[in-house]
């Protein structure tokens, strides 16, 4: 939710800037702007994509080391040329990017105001530069001071850079609730909100915690906290390749992203399966087994696709490691004041591992004593440094906005988390362990084998693609699957959708189904495959058009559905695996037939770091 660049260095800025913009493109995209130190502060911002700050400045000479860049995600202010990032003190001496929300900001722009500060946009991050232009000038401190002072008064998530016009060897960058990284190179630095832009000019970085404050100059770096102490930066080593942030051929990164998956299932299960041994191994919460022999309760705390994994996650822990689990929106969990004891595992699921509710579902459970986990991708991130312990998902940088190989990945890990209890709780013989195992590790293959289905369900795609309405409906672990289809559908597509337990049709539902209205099943031959089959012919007898996701080799339902896709046949457990798979491909389809910004959908951003 918005991205932030920035260089200070020998190097040219501007091309670093404007490429680092585009790699965290996806975090937001609804305006773009720079700021670069060449005798003064030169800022150029535009409304739309970075494309259009790029086509506004190609016939201004910019020569500048140092500088930054933000692309935005509207939160205070419509998006337009004046809300968009940096903005500027006013004497212009002082400009800032932010990523955040400064919640108090109506206060102090009162105060502000009533000083005789005249304020040329909507936003808070405007409040929060004249607030510190203002205590620079009342108090007489200097730059580095006054930034801290006021970090002080804020209250709010905020990941900032600020340059002052009269220093061209100073950026000072500040996190507190919001990501950002620093890289370090010879002589130079790179500030990013993700490792995206950074990765192709050095692997050493160093992520900011939470109310640190970095005064970066091009000869060396000190990090204090807001209380004034300083910190010893610790440096880590990146492991992203820059192959995996291009599109490699694909005209998505989504598409290419869906195909990856036999590739990220496999990266998320390597060392982590003996199939022979009936084995499972998790290194990352190996040191908390005696904790899980005893809790009573988990507690899968997530938002969105991650939600709908944690849901897969509950049918799968709750049928092998026999612990009842419960599924919370983190958005919810942090503000009812929930019963958590320290019996209870909190699980926090998170591609991003930046999201603002997670996080704050997760400290208050701390806060109550429960053991927390977490299941994210990024590493390194704000949630796998929250928790006391967790599992990667492993499946690369995930740069399409709506979330696939990642929700797969996670439930994999979920699979995983749900055999690993059951074995050291003795839920689970050995022999069915290494029967499950055998499985699972075949799933990566048959992923590969669900993905042939693409043409056939472009063909399908085509005749949909301009419904209004779409249901998607599935039983047991399906359930969550169809939830995750409807919303692939809705957030690339903007056609409306719905997931329901397919059961719980007749007690509403059913009453949008006639000849317009497409219904997708998920089919596959398990416990529930005849109760399923009896909701098919409920829609085909009004009417509806059925799309059913079937185990191959299916003919039961394929004389009834209007339209089949195959996955192969696998064990009960695996099925979310497989059937997302069409269902990612059908949302992609009908998404590009319907001319929409697949990669970048609107009013969205990857990381919502914003509650
Ligand atoms: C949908 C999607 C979102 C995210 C949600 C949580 O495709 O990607 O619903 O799943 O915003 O994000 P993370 O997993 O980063 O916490």
């Amino acid at each position: 939710m918005c991205g932030i660049v920035g260089y200070i260095g020998h190097r040219d800025a501007y091309p670093i800037i404007i490429k680092g913009l585009q790699r965290l493109e996806y975090r937001g995209y609804d305006s773009a702007g720079i700021a670069l130190h060449d005798n003064g502060l030169k800022v150029y911002k535009k409304a739309g994509k970075v494309s259009v700050l790029e086509d506004f400045v190609k016939d201004i000479t910019l020569n500048s080391t140092m500088g930054m860049g933000h692309t935005r995600w509207a939160t205070h202010g419509a998006p337009s040329d004046r809300n968009s990032h940096p903005h500027s003190s006013g004497d212009r001496k002082l400009t800032i990017i932010h990523n955040g929300i400064i919640e108090n900001y109506a206060v102090i722009k009162e105060t502000l105001l009533s000083k005789g500060h005249v304020f040329k946009s909507d936003t808070d991050t405007e409040v929060l530069i004249h607030f510190v232009e203002d205590i620079e000038r009342e108090t007489g401190l200097d730059l580095r001071e006054a930034v801290r002072v006021a970090l002080n008064t804020v209250i709010g998530a905020y990941a900032i850079v600020i340059m002052s016009a009269d220093d061209p060897d100073l950026m000072i960058a500040a996190r507190k609730g919001s990501p950002m990284v620093i890289g370090v190179g010879h002589g130079e630095y790179f500030i990013a909100s993700d490792a995206t832009p950074i990765v192709e000019y050095t692997k050493n970085v160093i992520y900011l915690n939470d109310n640190e404050i970095a005064y970066i100059s091009r000869k060396d770096l000190l990090i204090k906290n807001i209380d004034n102490t300083v910190q010893t930066p610790y440096i880590q080593e990146l492991d992203i390749k820059l192959e995996a942030l291009e599109k490699g051929g694909y005209d998505h990164f989504m598409l290419k992203e869906i195909y990856e998956q036999p590739r990220s299932i496999r990266d998320c299960l390597r060392g982590r399966i003996y199939p022979g041994q009936g084995k499972v191994q998790l290194g990352g919460i190996k040191e908390y087994v005696e904790k899980l022999k005893n809790i009573d309760r988990i507690i899968i705390v997530a938002c969105g696709t991650s939600w709908h994994a944690g849901l897969v996650g509950e049918y799968l822990i709750e049928e092998y490691a026999r612990v009842p689990v419960e599924v919370e929106y983190a958005s919810e969990f942090r503000y009812r004041n929930p019963i958590i004891n320290e019996k209870d595992l909190v699980i926090a699921i998170s591609q991003s591992g930046e999201t603002a509710d997670t996080m704050a579902a997760i400290e208050l459970a701390k806060e109550k004593g429960a053991t927390i986990f977490g299941i994210c991708n990024v590493v390194g991130a704000s949630i796998p440094r929250t928790t006391h312990a967790g599992v990667y998902t492993h499946a690369g940088p995930e740069i399409g906005v709506a979330s696939t190989k990642a929700f797969t990945a996670q439930v994999t890990v979920l699979t995983l988390i749900a055999f690993y209890i059951a074995q050291k709780r003795g839920a689970i013989t050995q022999s069915k362990l290494i029967e499950y195992l055998t499985e699972l590790d075949e799933i990566p293959t048959l992923v590969e084998r669900a993905l042939q289905s693409n043409d056939h369900v472009k063909t399908i795609a085509e005749k949909f693609k301009s419904s209004n309405n779409c249901l998607f409906l599935g039983r047991g672990s399906s359930f969550p699957v169809a939830l995750e289809g409807a919303l692939k559908l809705k957030e690339i597509s903007y056609i409306h959708a719905e997931g329901y337990p397919a059961a719980e049709m007749k007690h509403g539902p059913i009453a949008l189904i006639d000849e317009d209205m497409p219904v997708v099943f998920i089919a596959t031959k398990h416990s529930s495959y005849e109760k399923v089959i009896s909701n098919i012919q409920e829609v085909k007898a009004r009417g509806g058009h059925v799309i059913a996701i079937v185990t191959e080799g299916d003919t039961e339902v394929k004389d009834m559905a209007e339209y089949v896709i195959e996955i192969p046949q696998t064990g009960e457990a695996f099925v979310p695996l497989l059937a997302t798979i069409p269902l990612q491909l059908l949302a992609y389809h009908i998404a590009v037939m319907r001319g929409c910004n697949v990669d970048q959908p609107r009013n969205l951003a990857k990381s919502v770091t914003v509650e």
